[in-house]
């Protein structure tokens, strides 16, 4: 099976992240673009997470001393140019031939953090070279042997990764109706994770889930945190209790997410439960948020909603799709220039401006913008 997809490497003319989806919709198979924009069912969820950021308002600030805001942040000692960072994406190949090669190259150029996903197409040493020294994740889907998991996590730790991000919200794939219309089968394989894969390529979504660890329990947070030494972030947590289960269990970081609305349909949009995560968490250890991210506005919202790390994704496959590296690079870069925009207008100098501000409820419905209006995928 030869699967043919973008070859681009140089700068991409866009005007926002929406324009990168519609664009890319031009170069990545239909299939293979299926999978990286649907939801699963009704896309409630998918698009509830666009749509929800406007719950709550940024009110302009004046005279407050603000030139050139700073966007640089620190987590773990890493100091980093923007609290936006890569979410880990499966597959960059289908997005281009070049795949995590070349998302890791634009990733480290902007020099944030680059999180590594278990169904990486390239393997780790290629991606920790193109990385250049910027800082490394790894999202663990967890395979049933736990032999298995030790020699992943000795391959990890090998590659001065810096921490383990645990999956918990995939333990089975989504209602991927825009897939199964497709006839959607991964068409390259995934080296990352081979001992428990070992044939990615030609199969669905459902059996690659099916082939990693159903049975996650809090006994696996603390299985990888005393064996690899690493700091552990918990994918998926959206509610208080769940928080409580991930820290008891010794997670050194909550990732709140829906999974960018491709697991549980009919879910609330991640903006609306980082609110009652935040609270849990009370600022005991780094939150990072993702799921529908968009605008620099959106990050703004996030942060000032108690994320530390706001995490896109899709965004990054597309600027891969039709640039490259530097169409990787270009993403994160017009993402943060919105944001300095932003927290010029808002008032706030620095990232921790930005933690400290008071956002204002939105009594009135928000509508879903625009230039988020779906594509018709199959
Ligand atoms: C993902 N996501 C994901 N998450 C994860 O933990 N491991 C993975 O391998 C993947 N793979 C993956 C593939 C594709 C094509 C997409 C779109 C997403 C979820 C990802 O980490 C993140 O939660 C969402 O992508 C965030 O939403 P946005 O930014 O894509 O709207
Ligand atoms: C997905 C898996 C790979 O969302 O996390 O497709």
């Amino acid at each position: 099976m030869t699967f043919k997809t973008s070859t681009a490497e140089g700068p991409v003319n866009f005007f926002n992240v929406y324009d990168l989806e519609k664009m890319a919709q031009s170069v990545i198979p239909k299939g293979a673009f299926g999978y990286i924009a649907s939801g699963a069912g009704d896309t409630f969820t998918l698009y509830e997470n666009i749509r929800a950021f406007n719950h709550k308002l940024i009110v302009p600030q004046v005279l407050r001393n603000v030139e050139n805001p700073e966007t640089n942040t620190e987590i773990y000692g890493d100091k980093i140019s923007s609290p936006i960072i890569m979410a880990p994406v499966a597959a960059h190949k289908l997005a281009n031939v070049q795949g995590e090669v070349a998302s890791a190259k634009g990733v480290g150029e902007f020099n944030t953090i680059y999180t590594i996903s278990s169904y990486s197409t390239t393997d780790l040493p290629e991606v920790t070279k193109a990385l250049n020294g910027a800082p490394e994740w790894f999202q663990f889907y967890f395979s049933k042997d736990d032999g298995i998991n030790r020699n992943i996590m000795d391959r990890v730790k090998e590659q001065g990764i810096k921490a383990i991000v645990l999956t918990a919200d995939a333990t089975v794939g989504g209602n991927r109706e825009t897939d199964a219309r497709n006839g959607y089968v991964f068409p390259v394989g995934m080296p990352i994770v081979e001992e428990y894969l070992p044939q990615g390529a030609g199969q669905t979504m459902d059996f690659v889930y099916k082939s990693a660890k159903q049975k996650l329990s809090p006994r696996d947070v603390e299985f990888i945190a005393e064996y690899s030494g690493l700091p552990v972030y918990v994918k998926g947590p959206q509610c208080k209790e769940d928080v409580d289960i991930a820290l008891s269990a010794g997670a050194s970081g909550i990732w709140v997410t829906n999974h960018g609305g491709r697991q549980l349909d009919g879910g609330p949009a991640a903006f609306d439960s980082l609110q009652e995560v935040a609270e849990a968490v009370d600022k005991r250890v780094p939150i990072v948020f993702d799921s529908g991210v968009r605008r620099g506005q959106h990050v703004f919202k996030a942060l000032a909603s108690g994320a530390d790390l706001v995490a896109i994704g899709r965004p990054v496959i597309y600027g891969l799709a039709l640039g490259g590296s530097v169409g990787v690079r270009q993403v994160f870069e017009k993402l943060n220039d919105e944001l300095k925009m932003v927290m010029q207008l808002a008032g706030t100098q620095t990232i921790e401006d930005v933690k400290n501000f008071k956002l204002r409820h939105n009594p009135y419905d928000a509508p879903l913008p625009p230039e988020a209006a779906p594509l018709k995928l199959y």
